[in-house]
């Protein structure tokens, strides 16, 4: 979603934000801008499309000034073009801002008839058009900036800055995150410290209901009634981090080959390799004590939920209640203290999840954030953290963010399941040895499957719809391969549990829709070779992911058959992963998408 920067600087911005924007892509945007104050006027250059046709504009028309703002925007409310982009100008004050206003037609229908004339479709304007008018009446801007918040309503993060005061900007957070950065007589605002890297390590992050005045030295945090607050500053992390594509041309490709280093990486956090346990829990979740799990997430993480669940409950025998997080949110759902939630989220953002996390806080239960962004307010509102530590993840596909989620669930209810008794130690040992062992199996898939898969892709890039099929865990997976075929390559895909074919998709199949059938050769393959065989039998096109036994037992005539290597079936679905991810891939690689910023899609989405 919208990306935000703000500097209140010693030398010259412009640049230094664009850097910074640029380091904000991954998020999603259509249209971008920045603005600046300089000997008291303020001036901006705004954009439709990707960061270059900006730079453009920048290149023609400079932006002098050591004092700017600067936005990628993610359209809501107006088409993405440049009247709509951010910052919005109204007499001397500009604003950015990530979010929805929801009361803002009301709001600009009032503004209307006091005589305002709007310049954008968009909610934001309404923000800037109100602090104009408070300063009008004689507010200061920090009076303005307060009496604003008190009129609005929905989720956002907000940065202000006045034309008749340089040296001073604003900002506020009511859902969004945003982050202060503590420079040497600067100081920055910024989406996430990954923006803010190459200025300063030193982040305080506001949270919901926070009003942050920053000067060239200083940053004052405040509530909407004008009350100081502390935040304690942190050093962050994220510049540790190298975020760019290597050899690779993609970032989604980077983050496939990355799997089995980062995933051997995470699995070090959670396991004894010398002993091949599972290393205690001594977090805020008793997991013996429970009497349910509820997990909620959205997207690819919900997904990888939905595979843990299949875990906690069958080797922790722990019943899971799982839901997308924008329906757990609103369900009502009867929870008890005895139970425990957790969250699963790669940026540690998501709107939905993070309502769903509340409102299970509401209710009484521990709260787990199974989060990469450890920083994160998903993260930092969690009783216990448990972190995927697969770096960043730039690529709007999430690929190694899945992998390594599944890596940490399963290494969460294996030890669920010796603290509950429902494992015993050398259960947990074989199944510790299997995850001890994947790494390898991931590097090898990869180098072997890529020459038939990129093959493949081609064939496939030409169809329109494609359906996937999976049992037990590879349910899930069938899921998550249509979900990133359709986001990357923009091919119709659906997943369904295999059992479901005869219950209505069965009527699509036809040579035109090709069905990808996912299928270790574990106790549901016999069933889902049946399914095969209704396929087939309507001249269906199959392509079949199984092992090498699923392959040497089924006899029926495939489009493709990738045969991956027998594995135990609690590393099957992050190995079964793999050609998933590849088929997406080079599908869109063929089909000439924005592979890392797939049209329409944002990475971090931070309204309902
Ligand atoms: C995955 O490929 C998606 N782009 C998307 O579904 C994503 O997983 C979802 O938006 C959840 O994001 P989060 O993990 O940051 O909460």
């Amino acid at each position: 979603m919208c990306g935000i920067v703000g500097i209140v600087g010693k030398q010259p911005v412009a640049g230094r934000l664009v850097d910074a924007l640029r380091r904000l892509e991954y998020r999603g945007y259509d249209s971008a801008g920045v603005a600046t104050i300089h000997e008291g006027r303020m001036d901006r250059r705004r954009a439709e499309g990707k960061l270059f046709n900006l730079e453009k504009k920048l290149d023609a028309e400079p932006l002098p000034g050591n004092v700017g703002i600067a936005h990628t925007r993610w359209a809501t409310h107006g088409i993405p073009n440049e009247a709509n982009a951010h910052p919005h100008f109204v007499d001397g004050v500009a604003v950015v801002h990530n979010g929805i206003i929801e009361n803002f037609s009301e709001l600009k229908d009032e503004l209307q008839r006091e005589g305002a004339e709007f310049q954008s479709q968009t909610d934001t304007e309404v923000v800037a058009h109100l602090l104009a008018q408070y300063t009008r009446q004689g507010l200061d801007h920090r009076a303005a900036m307060l009496a604003m918040l008190n009129r609005i309503s929905g989720a956002y993060a907000l940065v202000v800055m006045f034309e008749d005061e340089p040296g001073t900007m604003l900002a506020a957070r009511s859902g969004p995150p945003l982050a202060i950065g503590h420079g040497r007589g600067e100081m920055f605002l910024g989406s996430d410290a990954i923006a803010l890297s190459p200025f300063t390590n030193e982040i305080t992050y506001l949270v919901d209901g926070d009003c942050a005045i920053l000067t060239h030295d200083a940053a004052e945090i405040i509530d909407f009634d004008g009350k100081p607050v502390k935040r304690r500053s942190q050093i962050s992390q994220a510049a540790a981090f190298m975020v760019d594509k290597g050899n690779h041309r993609h970032f989604m490709e980077k983050e496939i080959y990355e799997q089995p280093e980062i995933i051997s990486h995470a699995l070090s956090h959670y396991i004894d390799f010398a002993a091949h346990t599972v290393k205690a829990n001594d977090t805020a979740i008793d997991f013996a004590k429970l009497s349910g799990l509820a997990i909620s997430a959205c997207g690819t993480a919900y997904l990888s939920g939905l595979v843990g669940k299949y875990w906690f409950e069958r080797y922790a025998r722990l019943p899971v209640e799982i839901d997308v997080a924008s329906e757990f949110r609103y369900r009502e759902l009867p929870l008890s203290p005895s139970q425990a939630a957790l969250f699963i989220s790669q940026s540690g953002e998501t709107a939905d999840t993070l309502a769903s996390l509340r409102y299970c806080k509401d209710n009484g239960l521990k709260i787990g954030a199974v989060v990469n962004v450890s920083e994160s307010t998903i993260a930092r509102e969690s009783d216990a953290i448990f972190p995927i530590l697969a770096g960043p993840e730039i690529g709007v596909a999430s690929t190694k963010a899945f992998t390594c989620q599944l890596a940490v669930l399963a290494a969460l209810a294996i030890g669920a399941g010796r603290a509950r008794g429902t494992l015993m130690a050398d259960d947990e040992k074989a199944m510790v040895k299997h995850l001890a062992e994947m790494p390898r199996i991931m590097s090898r898939v990869l180098n072997e499957v890529q020459p038939q898969i990129e093959a493949l892709s081609r064939e496939l890039s030409r169809f329109k719809d494609v359906l996937y099929l999976g049992r037990g865990t590879s349910y899930p997976l069938a899921l998550e391969g249509a979900l990133k075929l359709k986001e990357i390559s923009y091919i119709h895909a659906e997943g369904y549990a295999a059992g479901e074919l005869k219950h209505g998709p069965i009527a699509l199949i036809d040579e035109n829709m090709p069905v990808i059938v996912i299928a270790p050769h574990d106790r549901f393959f016999e069933k889902t070779v049946s399914n095969m065989q209704e396929v087939a039998a309507r001249g269906g096109r199959i392509i079949f992911i199984t092992d090498e036994k699923g392959a040497a037992a089924s006899k029926l005539p495939t489009m493709a058959t990738i045969a991956l290597p027998n594995v135990d079936e609690i590393i099957a679905p992050m190995i079964f992963s793999l050609p998933i991810q590849l088929l997406a891939y080079h599908t869109a690689v063929f089909m000439g998408t924005d592979v890392d910023q797939p049209r329409n899609l944002a990475k971090s989405v931070t309204v309902e």
